[in-house]
């Protein structure tokens, strides 16, 4: 098995100015946050796993949340100064902060790209007020426009993401509206299908019928309209939600769609890491305050790691990389997990759903085609030994 490949470290800032109703990020509202105290937390977090993965080169730093734009620009300075001093860098390093588009956080871009921040994704979801409204987000169109403004200002690299599929949206308002989003973009953005997550008061109202979203046909409509639209604008889909001119793709997350090595640090935080061919998933503790609590007494909030066995490496590696429009190499697979890649996937699947059209299986590599992306979340327990269900259309 092979150690070394793309290597990235997660910060995860989990404040926000209010809670939206369908989001079940690791995401608190909090009065008085002792931002002295977070800085020195994140950077004694850098300095735990810096001992115990130090000999590799960080690709990309990805600032997550929550929001982080609500994070003081000190903070950020001092994470990436930490990371610099502690691990080699590549030269071209990718730095993005996350931010939301209210006109307090976009005042902020430039003091951001002062502490090391090359590149912004902004938070948009709507380009009209109705459904911003309805997403309980903080912004306005105008507000968010401006943003975007700032954000081209101060960073080469930025995008921004958007919610489809929402209550009442027609597929003429989604065209509408994606064709204005593409006129606002720089080589890359992230279209999300509005998914309904347990424990979220969406949640609840939809349970009570408050709304109702699109059902599986028109879902999949929303979902090829958007890669027509999209294409005709040289922003394919490089992965499942997000597209990007060739070349403009996210660094970071492409890490953890070609299954590299990260390490997430912060509330909630997850890593993968390889040590000596063993991988590791590593899991912070999700409350704030606990976690603050244990970096300040053990010099980290993380959880005791949890070795990956062979077979879990495989499907994590192939659940990753199905998303990928370029597909999974099938060597790279077998090379994570150490055997065949015919011990863990069934070959008679992987030619019936050929035949569907739902893959492609060519040399080294398999890919989902758009059909089979519409059922991704069903298409890897079908390829995989021992499940039989056939893939039903699921939104992407
Ligand atoms: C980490 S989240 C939030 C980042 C930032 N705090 C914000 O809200 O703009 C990243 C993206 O996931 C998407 N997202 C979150 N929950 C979603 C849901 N339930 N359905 C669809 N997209 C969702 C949103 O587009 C969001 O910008
Ligand atoms: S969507 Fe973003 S701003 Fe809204 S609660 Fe989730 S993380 Fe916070």
């Amino acid at each position: 098995m092979k150690q070394q490949g793309q290597f990235g470290v997660y910060i995860h800032w989990p404040f926000c100015l209010a809670k939206c109703p369908y989001c079940d990020f690791n995401s608190h509202v909090r009065e008085g946050i002792d931002h002295d105290l977070w800085r020195d937390a994140y950077l004694r977090s850098i300095d735990h796993y810096a001992s115990l993965v130090p000999a590799r080169q960080v690709e990309s730093i990805y600032f997550g949340g929550g929001t982080p734009s609500l994070m003081v620009p000190e903070t950020v300075e001092a994470i990436i100064d930490r990371i610099q001093q502690k691990w080699q860098v590549s030269n071209d390093i990718e730095i993005t902060l996350e931010a939301n588009p209210t006109s307090v956080e976009a005042e902020k871009f430039r003091a951001f790209r002062e502490a090391g921040i090359n590149r912004v994704s902004l938070g948009v979801q709507a380009l009209n007020n109705s459904d911003l409204k309805f997403l309980g987000r903080q912004h306005n169109v105008k507000e968010a426009l401006k943003a975007i403004d700032i954000a081209r200002e101060n960073f080469y690299r930025y995008s921004f993401d958007l919610i489809y599929a929402r209550p009442k949206q027609t597929l003429k308002d989604w065209q509408e509206e994606l064709e204005r989003a593409v006129t606002y973009t720089n080589g890359h953005l992230s279209l999300y299908q509005l998914t309904i997550e347990r424990g979220t008061q969406f949640y609840q109202d939809y349970a009570q019928k408050k709304f109702v979203v699109p059902g599986e046909e028109l879902a999949a409509d929303f979902y090829n309209l958007t890669q027509d639209v999209l294409e005709a604008h040289n922003l394919p889909a490089y992965e499942v939600s997000n597209h990007a001119r060739a070349g403009d793709e996210s660094r970071h997350n492409l890490i953890y769609w070609h299954y590299g090595d990260y390490v997430g640090i912060g509330p909630g935080a997850h890593g993968r890491l390889t040590m000596e061919d063993n991988k590791f998933a590593t899991r912070e503790h999700r409350s704030p305050e606990i976690w603050l609590e244990r970096v300040a007494e053990q010099g980290s909030g993380v959880h005791p790691f949890e070795g990956v066995p062979p077979e879990d490496r495989f499907v994590e590696a192939l659940m990753m990389g199905l998303r990928l429009r370029d597909g999974v190499s099938l060597l790279a697979l077998e090379r994570e997990a150490g055997q065949n890649w015919q011990d863990f996937i069934d070959e008679d699947h992987v030619n019936q759903a050929a035949k569907e059209g739902w893959l492609v299986h060519q040399d080294d590599c398999l890919r989902l085609t758009h059909e089979g992306l519409l059922r991704l979340n069903a298409m890897v327990p079908y390829l995989l030994r021992e499940r039989r269900a056939q893939p039903a259309v699921v939104a992407a």
